[in-house]
């Protein structure tokens, strides 16, 4: 792809004015940082035009495929027709409308309510709101591991030391085990378990709890805790402890929405899941800052005599793009295409744990697969800094890989849902050569 260098920083310049002027917490992926500069589908290059494989999509963000030729025309058309770019709900707006419509058909039964954000926190903090003032309760309960955003509301709800700051309030907020199958907390295995997972969430509410909660937030498959998938009786079940105790199942599909798992648009309707709320962004934008909140119309009703006001939510551009990007996913058949080059890329990983001692686990559902990395499989020590090294070596050999986990043991694997065959044969020979020379580099 023809690189355009005008007015482009050197590299070193640019990690220095980030070191002397960004927040100290904008770290960066890669001891060698990359500096993206051009995409399209699957790939993207840097500045200095080498070529990379896409396999996290800028962190679970890219869905459709990077510049989606149809997505990239419908917003060169409206900006040649001077589309207004804003509008806020104040004023209508057709895209919003449409975009609203195309997910409610895409929606479980019952949730029949939406309401847009710029991000996954906000949706996220929307549905906190909704459920407090639906139950009049306040507490919500989240899981140890999981992750919700980056707002002071949704960073309550962390299951993770490492995103909490020391004067970071946390109010009204309690945290069931995590249903970790491959580290059960409660030293399980999956074929004879009796589910003390789901358990937990009623014990914690009966132990921490003034016997209500306001909601639970899930997220059907653990992003940030490294792709911890539950085993699937697991929500049925806590969906009806939650309701038994007054509360609201809100389902965080920010990173799991947008047809990623290879089911349906929505996990929570392939799984069957009685949420009260979803809320979905990332993926769902393919690139563009948006998010929603789908609600049942009592929890939605709650709301009425006040006001929730949100400047840029589902204004024209981002709401075009998101509504567009649903419809290419459907119409490419790309849900299809995640079910099957996911059980590939699992398949090829899996076979891969014979000859690398390295990999303690594969999991995921469709093109949301997590490796966990661990220097030895019976004591199943974290293995973090193999796993720095193992992205740097796929950078070096043309595939970006994602990062994970409570220690940063875990690659996460996040294509765009556009990628094809010989792609994830690519993926498979770049993670074997680099799984070999991660085991050469720690053997000196
Ligand atoms: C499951 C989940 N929920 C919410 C968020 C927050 O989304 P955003 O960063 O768009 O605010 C994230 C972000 O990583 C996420 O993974």
């Amino acid at each position: 792809m023809e690189n355009s260098k005008a007015n482009v920083m050197s590299k070193e310049a640019m990690i220095q004015f980030r070191k002397n002027h960004f927040l100290p917490t904008a770290t960066l992926y890669h001891r060698n940082p990359l500096h993206l500069t051009q995409a399209q589908g699957e790939w993207v290059w840097d500045s200095e035009g080498k070529k990379y494989l896409d396999a996290i999509g800028g962190i679970v963000c890219i869905s459709a495929g990077h510049n989606h030729p149809k997505i990239k025309k419908a917003l060169m058309t409206m900006l040649e027709e001077d589309t207004i770019q804003h509008t806020s709900t104040l004023y209508l707006n057709q895209a919003s409308v449409d975009l609203a419509g195309r997910l409610l058909e895409e929606s479980p039964e019952g949730l029949d309510r939406v309401a847009f954000t710029n991000s996954g926190s906000e949706a996220n903090d929307l549905a906190f709101l909704a459920a407090r003032q639906a139950t009049g309760e306040t507490i919500i309960m989240n899981l140890r591991h999981g992750y919700h955003g980056g707002t002071a509301g949704t960073l309550a709800q962390c299951g993770h030391g490492t995103w909490r700051f020391r004067a970071q309030p946390v109010a009204q907020a309690t945290s069931a085990l995590e249903p970790n199958c491959y580290r059960c907390p409660f030293g399980k295995a999956p074929d004879s378990c009796s589910l003390e997972c789901a358990k937990n969430i009623e014990t914690t509410i009966q132990t921490t709890t003034h016997g209500k909660i306001a909601a639970l937030i899930v997220e059907p498959v653990m992003g940030v805790g490294g792709f911890i998938t539950p085993p699937q009786e697991y929500f049925k079940k806590v969906a009806g402890i939650v309701h038994n105790y007054g509360g609201k199942y809100i389902s965080d599909e920010v990173q799991t929405g947008s047809g990623r798992c290879g089911g349906d648009v929505f996990l929570t309707r392939e799984l069957g899941i009685d949420a009260d709320m979803i809320t979905t962004a990332k993926g769902f934008g393919n690139g563009a800052a948006i998010g929603a909140v789908l609600l049942k119309s009592d929890v939605a009703q709650s709301m009425a005599g006040k006001a929730y006001f949100n400047t840029f939510a589902a204004d024209p551009y981002p709401a075009m793009q998101a509504k567009l990007t649903l419809d290419v996913i459907r119409e490419e058949g790309l849900i299809e295409n995640a079910k099957a080059m996911g059980q590939v890329l699992q398949d090829g990983l899996r076979q891969m744990m014979k000859t690398h001692s390295l990999i303690g686990d594969v999991r995921g559902r469709g093109l949301m697969v997590g490796v966990e990395l661990v220097k030895d499989r019976v004591s199943k020590e974290y293995a973090t800094e193999e796993c720095i090294r193992l992205m740097d070596e796929c950078q070096e050999r043309g595939l970006l890989l994602g990062k994970g986990g409570l220690m940063g043991n875990v690659i996460r694997i996040a294509p765009p849902l556009s990628i094809r065959r010989e792609q994830i044969d690519f993926m498979l020979q770049v993670i074997d050569e680099s799984l070999h020379a991660v085991r050469r580099i720690f053997a000196r």
